[in-house]
């Protein structure tokens, strides 16, 4: 019998022409089943009588991607947010990989440490806070962290809330009337821009830290309205950009035009800057920004939030008018002994040490996905974003990556602009170089892969369509 001679290399090429070209004919399927087609813009404001029966186009447009396996949202976590975790998609379908989907940045979330001392308050004070802040739902542990972290942003008073969103919210419609306006960052975070437009309908939006902008924007209002107020709000890392305002320009503009400056370090506030002061720190202006707000969401092991101010007068207002604040539960003992015992780990050398391991991981992530061609947006920070562009190649690459148990999220409309997909991957403290150099090929080969199928599908339907009209 005669045997055909092989080469392995050319059996390698064989069978990756094979693969692509069996992608290709699944993107294919996924274009003629709309699963990559449209974004959330489209479902935002249904039209019709009957708000329940209205929302069926949503779930179709859900159904058509989830049963082509590119629904993002809603997967869970079986464990704890370990680097390596196992999660399930919304779908039940379970995965076992390198987790860059989480937020807990300076790994506090499962220190020893901060265990001992939820665990101890849970045996002390419950579970449970019983009352919001200013009606009994205080605690020793929530007065404590209070004076936490005033010492972290270097500013006297702070009221608390039980959550991120709810600071932002809250700060922003206590303080801002319907005659004031507000200047706010295009890219600011849901939270900023719905406290915003629940606030006031005089609201001027700033190109991205364009400084020069906010200053435009400022004399146009100074020049019509000497008699209200303004609030000017950004971000101190942004949180789908990764990059920073110039803090300084902004604090001064605001003194200049008699202005308010808001500024959300909920990213950056323990996991970057000297002693975890955040971008405010890094840029020295700890204790000299108007209002710190911030989420302990991602680098203090619990939800929660906070709003710092130099004035009493403000963190009164705030308890009074600031929704979250008078009219939800306060944090429970265990949360506000959470983060009080991160703070403590935060501003110790150990917190150095973290900071220091999270940033020689961001470092090495960065730079291995440039050699592969990729784009990371902003600055060296916790988030690495990965600009990709179209939502259909975003979706597509998000789900070929959990395929291969590299967990990312896949960012679209309306946590970023249409036509702007990325992936946003979250680096902490505990990940290794082991496991970066691992996921990055993958990203990288993914990225090149998923364009290739696209374009190939994307070409045969045209030529497809082109024939049916011949
Ligand atoms: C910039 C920014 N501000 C506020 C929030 C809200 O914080 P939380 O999720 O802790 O409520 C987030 C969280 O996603 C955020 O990214």
């Amino acid at each position: 019998m005669y045997a055909q001679p092989t080469h392995p290399a050319s059996d390698d090429v064989d069978s990756e022409i094979a693969a692509a070209d069996a992608l290709a004919r699944q993107v294919e399927t996924m274009l003629a089943n709309g699963s990559l087609d449209g974004t959330a813009a489209q479902f935002a404001q249904p039209r019709g009588a009957d708000l329940l029966r209205r929302t069926a186009a949503v779930e179709a447009w859900h159904d058509a991607r989830s049963n082509d396996g590119l629904w993002q949202y809603a997967r869970s976590l079986e464990g704890a947010p370990y680097p390596i975790a196992s999660i399930r998609d919304e779908a039940g379908t379970a995965a076992r990989g390198i987790n860059f989907a989480s937020q807990d940045y300076l790994s506090l979330a499962s220190h020893p440490q901060v265990a001992d001392a939820a665990a101890r308050a849970l045996r002390e004070a419950g579970p449970h806070s019983a009352g919001s802040a200013v009606l009994l739902g205080n605690t020793r542990y929530s007065l404590a962290l209070e004076q936490a972290i005033a010492g972290l942003v270097a500013t006297e008073h702070v009221a608390l809330f039980p959550t991120g969103w709810g600071a932002a919210f809250g700060a922003i419609t206590a303080l801002v009337q319907a005659q004031d306006h507000i200047v706010i960052d295009q890219f600011a975070h849901a939270s900023l821009r719905q406290g915003a437009n629940a606030a006031t309908s005089n609201i001027s939006i700033n190109r991205h830290l364009d400084v020069a902008h906010v200053r435009q924007l400022l004399g146009a209002i100074r020049a019509r309205d000497t008699e209200h107020g303004i609030m000017v709000v950004t971000e101190g890392l942004f949180s789908m950009d990764s990059d920073t305002p110039d803090l300084a320009a902004l604090q001064a503009l605001c003194h200049e035009y008699g202005a308010t400056l808001l500024v959300d370090v909920a990213h950056d506030l323990g996991a970057m800057g000297p002693g975890g002061g955040g971008c405010i720190a890094s840029q020295g202006m700890l204790g000299k920004i108007d209002l710190v707000m911030g989420a302990f969401s991602k680098s203090f092991g619990s939800n929660g939030g906070f709003v710092a101010t130099a004035s009493r007068s403000v963190k009164r207002h705030l308890q009074l008018f600031a929704g979250p604040h008078m009219f939800s539960n306060a944090l429970s003992p265990v949360q506000a002994a959470t983060i009080g015992e991160c703070i403590q780990i935060i501003r110790s050398e150990e917190g150095d040490t973290l900071r220091a391991d999270l940033m020689r991981n961001v470092e090495g992530l960065r730079s291995l996905l440039a050699a592969e061609g990729l784009t990371c947006m902003g600055i060296a920070s916790p988030i690495v974003p990965v600009l990709i562009g179209g939502e259909k190649a975003s979706r597509l690459v998000g789900k070929l990556l959990f395929e291969q148990s590299v967990f990312v999220n896949q960012v679209e409309f309306p946590g970023v602009p249409i036509g702007a997909s990325r992936l946003r991957l979250q680096l902490m403290s505990n990940h290794n170089m082991q496991q970066i150099k691992r996921a990055a090929p993958v990203i990288g080969q993914t990225v090149a892969r998923a364009r290739a199928a696209l374009a190939a599908a994307e070409a045969r339907r045209r030529d497809h369509g082109a024939n049916t009209a011949d």
